[in-house]
């Protein structure tokens, strides 16, 4: 089948920005199938690194149409600020970004009650990128959202936007103690924006099936990660989307007998942000290491990334959740420095030992590491690009994550720039 999709192994930030960018000049579309702008892929173009939040990492690749599926949700401001500030870098969008008519729209609401449910969690709170994801897909869940087409009929919009908006005034000023939405500045705000976003509004689902169909190749671009994944990640600590494979039917429309090789990209080590446990977790002078030379600040709210070493068992998990059977490895430069590298092969809980990601965040929250020492190689892998031009621990330890995770490594990411990856075999 030619229809790939790349999703995260992790939580999220393993690269695949980077990697769907590299595999697009040999695709006819990139598209985005869940999550909506706590998403930051970086990308690198003319040198340069280029964060998108909700365009496909294909757009800076000139003939790829790219996609926002049914799927995603869409703050319709950051859209437009994104495609201004992409053209500002030379890229037109033009006729290549096509917006599904169903993806639903994160409204003003939403992020204001995300900042006072997050307040009102306390102690408890998820760490949320503030976007306004949560309480967007929960309305949609509850029947009580906007699809992006429903601007192309404005004067029907704006009169359930107003009436809903007034609810939702209510329900911020009363029960959160927070302040309303200006309900008059917002429609006008909304009313503007529409005629932006109006040419590139389609009935998407019919274009990908039709191009799978036809043979093209396609990409599926996950944003976040498995673990964050809103029916298999480590709940509540997740994102409010199917992240994982399991998400591209639902947040594209195309039938799961359409939909290829899924492809997994895991960092070498691991990083989180936001709350929740985290096993590998290593927050003293290595973690700082890592933290320095993955450059492991969130490209979305600017918070450090939690940094700890490769956790296979999570990884295991994540191979088999979502069908993969091959990985791509990123950063692995970053561990350049290591003499030894700690990599997780089961966990301690109470007085046993697991080698399966367990199901509670209980059991994960006191889940304890055990560790395979695997020796360093203390050498530059920046400039390989061949098998043969690593040296021999980093090719054993692409070796081991292959066994300890159930999966083949296709390659592994040694740099930023677009061309630091060294492929051990053919993508797509
Ligand atoms: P939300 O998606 O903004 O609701 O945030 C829920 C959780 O997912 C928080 O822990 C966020 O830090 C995390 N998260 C959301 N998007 C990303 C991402 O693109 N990369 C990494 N973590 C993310």
């Amino acid at each position: 089948m030619n229809s790939l999709v790349i999703v995260g192994t992790q939580w999220g930030d393993e690269g695949k920005g980077k990697i769907t960018n590299a595999l697009s000049s040999c695709a006819e579309m990139v598209i985005r199938y869940q999550g909506g702008a706590n998403a930051g892929h970086t990308v690198s173009v003319s040198g340069e690194p280029l964060v998108f939040h909700l365009l496909p990492s294909g757009i800076s690749v000139p003939g790829v149409r790219c996609v926002l599926g049914p799927g995603v949700v869409i703050d319709p401001e950051s859209l437009v600020a994104e495609i201004e500030m992409v053209r500002g870098r030379g890229i037109d969008v033009g006729a290549n970004l096509l917006i599904d008519v169903g993806a639903h729209m994160v409204l003003p609401y939403h992020k204001t009650q995300e900042a006072a449910e997050e307040h009102a969690r306390g102690g408890a709170a998820i760490g949320t990128t503030r976007r306004g994801i949560g309480p967007t897909c929960a309305d949609r869940v509850a029947r009580d959202g906007f699809a992006i087409g429903e601007l192309a009929r404005f004067d029907d919009f704006r009169e359930r936007f107003v009436a809903t908006a007034e609810r939702k005034n209510e329900l911020l000023t009363r029960l959160h103690g927070a302040d309303p939405i200006d309900i008059d500045a917002e429609t006008e705000r909304l009313r503007a924006l529409a005629p932006k976003l109006a040419p590139h509004l389609e009935d998407t689902p019919r274009l990908v099936r039709r191009a799978i169909a036809d043979g093209r190749n396609v990409i599926f671009e996950g944003a976040q990660g498995t673990l964050l994944d809103i029916s298999h990640g480590t709940y509540p600590y997740v994102t409010s989307s199917n992240t994982s494979a399991a998400g591209v039917s639902a947040g594209t429309g195309v039938p799961p007998s359409m939909i290829g090789e899924v492809m997994g990209v895991a960092k070498a080590y691991v990083t989180r942000v936001g709350e929740g446990p985290f096993p590998t977790e290593t927050t003293g002078e290595a973690g700082a290491l890592l933290r320095e030379r993955g450059g492991e600040i969130g490209s979305t709210t600017g918070r450090p990334r939690r940094c700890g070493w490769l956790d296979t068992v999570a990884l295991r998990y994540a191979v088999e959740l979502n069908g993969i059977r091959r990985l791509i490895v990123t950063k692995l430069d970053v561990l350049d420095a290591l003499e030894t590298i700690p990599v997780a092969v089961a966990y301690e809980i109470g007085d046993r030992t697991v080698d399966r990601f367990p199901r509670s965040i209980e059991e994960l929250a006191a889940a304890s590491p055990v560790y395979e020492e695997l020796p360093g190689w203390q050498t530059s892998t920046r400039e390989a690009r061949t098998e043969a031009q690593l040296p021999k621990n980093a090719l054993a330890y692409l070796r081991r994550i292959e066994k300890l995770a159930g999966a083949e490594v296709a390659a592994a990411s040694v740099g930023a720039a677009a061309h630091a990856v060294v492929e051990f075999a053919e993508i797509l």
